[in-house]
């Protein structure tokens, strides 16, 4: 499996470092990152992590302004894209269809191409702007996972809440499935 994680300006760019981690640690992904300029400088804000060690944590990595890559091509396959967290400056582009960087080109790419692609938006209050733009998102085919985590399961640390939304966003891609074994991220609500 091949998949594509965008790591953009919002607050919660933990979600995308937490991603990575989960897919290296279970070897379950092709991972092949973006951050944004804007995530870089979030990245050292509200973490201790150094950006070198989040690029580790990737199988590939891509500068945002580069469009000469495989990843701004529809011909060159890959099982979908996650941005997460995905901010509502990224959101509104990929609405109006206006790649100006890499990670909006990927996400015009996997809607062209029917491809899976996860938003985790993160913006609070929302705005009408951000509210008609998710829609315009959606009903071309995204995922929207909002960056709000349920409590059902008890989480007793940040790393537990943050653990609900990577375990859903994998989810959207059946990795338990393809992992032969169920995704154990969290305790979920009932088993069936
Ligand atoms: C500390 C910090 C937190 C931010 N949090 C958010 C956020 O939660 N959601 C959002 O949409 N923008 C947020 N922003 C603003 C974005 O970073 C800004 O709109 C940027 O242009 C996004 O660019 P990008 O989408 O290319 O990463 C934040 C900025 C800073 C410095």
């Amino acid at each position: 499996m091949k998949i594509v994680v965008g790591i953009t300006g919002a607050s919660g760019v933990v979600y995308g470092i937490r991603l990575l981690e989960v897919l290296k640690e279970r070897d379950i992904a092709d991972t092949h990152l973006i951050v944004s300029e804007s995530a870089k400088q979030i990245i050292s804000i509200e973490t201790e992590y150094e950006l070198e060690e989040i690029y580790a944590l990737a199988s590939h990595v891509y500068d945002n302004s580069d469009f000469t890559t495989a990843l701004s091509s529809g011909s060159v396959r890959h099982d979908g894209a996650m941005i997460a967290p995905c901010s509502m400056k990224t959101l509104g582009c990929i609405a109006s269809g206006i790649s100006t960087t890499l990670i909006t080109r990927v996400a015009e790419v996997c809607l062209k191409e029917g491809r899976k692609l996860v938003i985790v938006p993160r913006e609070t209050p929302l705005s009408l702007i951000h509210l008609e733009n998710m829609v315009t998102v959606k009903k071309a085919g995204t995922i929207l996972l909002p960056a709000s985590p349920a409590f059902y399961h008890e989480p007793k640390t940040v790393r537990d809440m943050v653990d609900f939304i990577v375990a859903r966003a994998l989810d959207v891609f059946g990795i338990e499935l393809e992992a032969k074994k169920e995704n154990d991220l969290i305790k979920r609500w009932k088993r069936l």
